[in-house]
């Protein structure tokens, strides 16, 4: 698999290809976190875990842009949603709609030999791709209290 976006030849679009993001294991252990695109802030995505599946949607709200993976999750009229942290809209995980009809891209997920890819045309990192410029906004998920850890381990006793 190949980091580099594939370009289509027909009108210069990028081909989304499934992107490893971390370790199952790993990723679990957080409800949302903010994936970093190197193509840019716009293509940003928020990653969630919820009840065994993980679940991408565009990181900023299309309202008015507030960090979506820094929300909450809720459970509404049935389905699991994304309280934005800014003016507490909803958006559905597997859909990315809400009420008012505003809309998030989502994307697909899955988990393959103990690892998450994404796909997406873009490369996709948890850490920042160095040369690109990130704003206070990026910095969010750094200078607020940690809302995103979903499980702390067990600490084993010592033998
Ligand atoms: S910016 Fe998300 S609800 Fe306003």
């Amino acid at each position: 698999m190949s980091d580099v976006p594939q370009t289509n030849s027909a009108n210069g679009a990028k081909s989304p290809e499934w992107r490893k993001i971390g370790s199952f294991v790993s990723l679990k252990k957080r409800i949302c976190q903010h994936v970093y695109a190197e193509t840019g802030k716009k293509n940003d995505l928020a990653l969630f875990y919820n009840e065994g599946k993980f679940y991408a949607m565009e990181a900023w709200c299309s309202h008015m842009g507030g960090p979506l993976y820094l929300g909450d999750l809720e459970d509404y009229g049935g389905s699991c949603h994304v309280m934005c942290p800014w003016h507490s809209y909803m958006f559905d995980l597997t859909t990315g709609k809400n009420e008012i009809g505003l809309r998030q891209d989502v994307f697909q997920v899955k988990v393959e030999s103990g690892d998450v890819y994404i796909l997406h045309a873009a490369a996709l990192s948890l850490n920042r791709y160095e040369g690109r410029s990130y704003s206070r906004t990026d910095s969010a998920n750094m200078t607020r209290k940690d809302p995103c850890l979903a499980v702390q381990e067990p600490k084993l006793p010592e033998v």
